[in-house]
């Protein structure tokens, strides 16, 4: 692929199937119907159980696209996406929905917690789903996420950052093996944002793979330790980044010193 950079010991051969490959698009397109270009033009990419992904893009270039077909919310108009080796394209509607129910965890820019609920109800609600009662994990996510005192709290009386704690855990409370994100920090402000890409990292940190939408450069490259650039529905630069606390900067010049090897 133009222009992707490997650093450390990451290989993406073309082998079938790396043993930590957790997500492969293959040649994915998406035309919308009454679309006069397509969303997504071609995409074929492959996550790494563990890594840590941005996807950066200008508006409309297909982020939340590939965020939703990778998620079993949308399909792909052709190509295939498999997620933790299953492949997308070969369940029904029934076993999307399973899917997505027991293997994806995702956070949404504009939190959408159920107003009637309290915190530690909405963070319930998808193991109650599976017919399970997750109330230790539920305590260890709110301690985690810093909120344990404001679980009986209604949404209406969360703080923005608050309420995307809670939809974070409720994204975590099944064990999810992809967490995905849109623009988690998009309705925050810069503090908050920061904040919860903390938490984000702390979770990576914890082995969570997390693939992530954002329009901020400098949150994408302090945080993701792989930046995937998409434009016009295609990729146009893959890269990853070895240290922490990288600089936009950095990246362009790790970039150069890789590509000129
Ligand atoms: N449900 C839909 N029906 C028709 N066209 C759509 C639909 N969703 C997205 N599109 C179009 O597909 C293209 C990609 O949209 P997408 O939402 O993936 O972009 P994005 O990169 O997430 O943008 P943003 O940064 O503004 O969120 C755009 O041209 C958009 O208008
Ligand atoms: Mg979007």
């Amino acid at each position: 692929m133009d222009g992707r950079i490997v650093v450390g010991t990451f290989r993406d051969g073309g082998g079938e199937n790396g043993m930590s490959e957790l997500v492969r698009l293959t040649d994915v397109t998406k035309v919308y119907q009454g679309g006069l270009t397509g969303a997504l033009n071609g995409i074929s990419v492959s996550i790494e159980k563990g890594e840590f992904t941005a996807i950066m893009g200008p508006s409309g270039s297909g982020k939340s696209t590939m965020l939703n077909l990778v998620a079993g919310l949308d399909r792909p108009t052709s190509g295939t996406i498999a997620v933790g080796g299953t492949d997308l394209g070969k369940l029904g509607e029934a076993g999307l929905a399973r899917f997505r129910r027991d293997h994806i965890g995702f956070v949404f820019q504009f939190f959408y917690l159920l107003p009637n609920l309290t915190a530690l109800e909405n963070i319930l609600i998808p193991a109650q789903l599976m017919g399970n009662v997750a109330t230790a994990r539920a305590a260890e996510l709110l301690d985690q996420l810093g909120i344990t005192d404001v679980a009986d709290r209604y949404p209406a009386r969360l703080s923005g950052g608050q309420q995307q704690r809670v939809a974070v855990a409720r994204a975590l409370i099944n064990n999810p093996m992809l967490l995905l994100a849109d623009e988690p920090t998009g309705a925050l402000d810069t503090h908050t944002g920061e904040q919860v890409m903390e938490l984000l990292a702390g979770l990576h940190r914890q082995g969570q793979t997390i693939l992530l939408v954002t329009h901020d450069a400098k949150l994408a490259t302090r945080h993701a330790a792989r930046v995937i650039s998409v434009m016009d529905g295609k990729i146009v630069d893959d890269a990853r980044l070895e240290s922490p606390e990288r600089a936009p900067s950095d990246v362009i010049r790790v970039r150069t010193e890789e590509v000129s090897r």
